[in-house]
């Protein structure tokens, strides 16, 4: 059984929500956890339904009221069970650094909303073979600073993410091992480690061999709930 996340970022509006609304509640996850991140202004009409609620963001500033932030309280108080944190639209276009990862993990764990840390090399990263480093990085200054709880990492290589190219599947293998081989000798701990970048119903199959992946997040192909669906069919009869 596979974690599906579905980020569906800053697109829809409140119409094209509602169909998806009601599309959503034919979803069959199949024993499969799915798990739907959405924009905070649809986390109140998120129908019930087989799946799980996050939130795409919550907010560094503990104990703080700050106008426009959205407190791990708040999340909780709407059914958000999941929050992503890291993501590298976040670190390039909020110059989001460790210490907000810290801080919103700190304050989601406050509030028993779990946690999707996102981890990933860019394009010249990847071409100077910096991979390991980067993700090395990602992980030990960061998760040094938190509880170990409730954290399942992603991994999406920064040009995989919505560029329709996806890792070849050795690499692939290779760079999640490496991931997991990490956390445990760090933490003695064994993470769930999710792929995320260019996903498709189309090309999930790539990866049905790799036992090591658990599970995916997935941006674009969620904006239908019949992609989503096909992903869960095809990941589920592997
Ligand atoms: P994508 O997005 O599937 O559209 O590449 C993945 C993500 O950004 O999490």
């Amino acid at each position: 059984m596979k974690l599906v996340v579905c980020n569906l970022k800053n697109r829809m509006d409140s119409l094209e929500f509602k169909k998806y609304a009601e599309d959503l509640k034919t979803l069959d996850s199949k024993g499969n956890t799915v798990i739907v991140a959405l924009s905070n202004i649809f986390l109140l009409s998120a129908p019930f339904g087989r799946f799980q609620l996050a939130s795409q963001d919550i907010t560094s500033l503990i104990d703080a009221v700050v106008t426009g932030e959205v407190t791990g309280h708040q999340l909780a108080s709407c059914g958000v069970k999941y929050t992503i944190v890291g993501h590298s639209e976040r670190r390039i276009s909020k110059k989001e650094i460790n210490i907000d990862f810290i801080n919103k993990i700190t304050e989601a764990q406050n509030n028993g909303i779990k946690v999707i840390y996102c981890i990933g090399e860019t394009l010249s990263e990847k071409e100077n073979g910096e991979t390991e480093k980067v993700l090395e990085q990602q992980i030990l200054e960061v998760l040094n600073n938190v509880e170990l709880k409730d954290i399942i990492i992603a991994y999406e290589p920064v040009w995989a993410i919505g560029s329709g190219k996806i890792p070849n599947v050795e690499e692939l293998d290779t760079t999640i091992k490496y991931i997991k081989d990490t956390l445990r000798k760090n933490y003695d701990l064994n993470f769930k480690v999710l792929y995320g970048g260019s996903i498709t119903e189309e090309n999930v199959d790539t990866f049905k061999d790799l036992n090591v992946i658990d599970g995916y997040l997935i941006g674009g192909a969620s904006l239908k709930v019949a992609s989503i669906q096909n992903i869960i069919d095809k990941i589920s009869t592997n």
